[in-house]
């Protein structure tokens, strides 16, 4: 069932089959320098193979940045399903990747991305002890998107801190790519802030529910990066900072968790020559992989030490903006480089 792939820029990139549950997907290791590989499983309904192998071979490298940039001795790998998950997902589906997964001993420790819950996670486990995200057994985690969403909460703040001179929100308008798990407890923290929100979700029953919820105007899923807003928070899918979408940004902040945010590297150059500021997703996103990371490395006091970890992420972000600024280069351009340092230190 698992497959080894040719793959030059990865230290591994497995193909994962079993026809008699429908399963088709992928598991990328992008490094193990730092520690076994630890990132989420995600299942969309991808057009093609190619691109599902596109999103676990960046998503895992963004996991090896992420979890170098959040300190943890956690290495970069990430699966991916091609499937609907509404309609697609079954319990047998979720243990033959348990299965796979178990097959890598070790070396890569999955939990929940887009598509994927606690209970997902609790089936995976019933094949394999390498999953996190689960929300019951010893050290468990459970969801992480609370979590995550106040890193994000905080980065914002940060950001706004650099760009406004205030972290204080009360009257900023922010616009929300994306109301799942993380834009959901995110839109609720901008809003008990004071911000005013505008939001967009290709699921009109979760949009019309925020709506409500948040006294939040509701935007096209095709139009919200280009709201007049003060600040663009992407949560739903990756590549929504391109060469199109950029020109058209109307905020002078971009800060959300969706992973891979930039289309392509040199679109953190874009978004810097017009002077917008953006957090680096694989830190402002990092809470989630903290919260894991203490189910995965079995740490027993889980509340002190994530809180400790997510001081360290700020104190990193903030850094990261200061230096980025006084070298007059993005934020992104300066968070690879610090990351890529701490990667080849390890991996000589
Ligand atoms: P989710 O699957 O719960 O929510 C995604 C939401 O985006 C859904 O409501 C979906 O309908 C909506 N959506 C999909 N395409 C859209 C589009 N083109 N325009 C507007 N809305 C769209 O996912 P979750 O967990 O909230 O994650 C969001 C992003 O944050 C993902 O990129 C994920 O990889 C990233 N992330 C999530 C973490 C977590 O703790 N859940 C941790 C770190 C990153």
């Amino acid at each position: 069932m698992l497959t080894r792939l040719a793959c030059d820029t990865h230290e591994a990139l497995y193909s994962v089959e079993a026809p008699e549950c429908s399963l088709r997907g992928f598991i990328a290791l992008h490094s193990t320098a730092l520690g076994p590989a630890a990132g989420g499983l995600r299942m969309r309904p991808y057009a093609n193979e190619d691109e599902a192998i596109a999103d676990v071979l960046n998503l895992s490298e963004g996991m090896s940045h992420k979890n170098a940039a959040a300190g943890l001795p956690l290495g970069g790998g990430k699966a991916v399903i091609i499937g609907d998950p509404a309609t697609e997902k079954t319990p047998d589906l979720l243990r033959a990747m348990g299965r796979a997964v178990d097959a890598l001993t070790g070396r890569y420790w999955t939990a929940e991305d887009m598509g994927m819950t606690p209970s997902d996670m609790a089936e995976i486990a019933r094949e394999t002890r390498f999953v996190a995200g689960r929300d019951d057994g010893a050290h468990a985690s459970g969801d992480p998107s609370p979590v995550t969403a106040a890193g994000v909460f905080r980065t914002i703040g940060l950001g706004a801190e650099r760009v406004f001179g205030t972290d204080d929100l009360h009257g900023a308008r922010v616009a929300v790519q994306g109301l799942g798990h993380v834009g959901w407890h995110l839109c609720r923290m901008l809003h008990e802030a004071g911000a005013r929100l505008s939001v967009a979700d290709t699921d009109p029953v979760r949009l019309a529910e925020a709506e409500r919820a948040f006294a939040a105007d509701a935007v096209a899923p095709a139009d919200v990066h280009s709201v007049f807003a003060d600040i663009f928070a992407p949560c739903a899918v990756g590549g929504v900072l391109n060469a199109r979408t950029i020109p058209e940004l109307k905020v002078r902040l971009v800060a959300g968790a969706a992973n891979n945010q930039l289309a392509t590297p040199g679109d953190a150059g874009r978004l810097h020559a017009r002077g917008i500021l953006y957090a680096p997703d694989f830190v402002a996103n990092g809470g989630g992989i903290v919260n894991v990371a203490a189910e995965i490395l079995g740490v027993e006091n889980r509340d002190a030490w994530v809180r400790e970890r997510l001081g360290q992420l700020e104190a990193t972000l903030r850094h990261i903006f200061q230096r980025a600024a006084a070298e007059d280069v993005s934020p992104a351009v300066l968070a690879t480089r610090i990351t890529s340092e701490r990667l080849l230190s390890r991996a000589g």
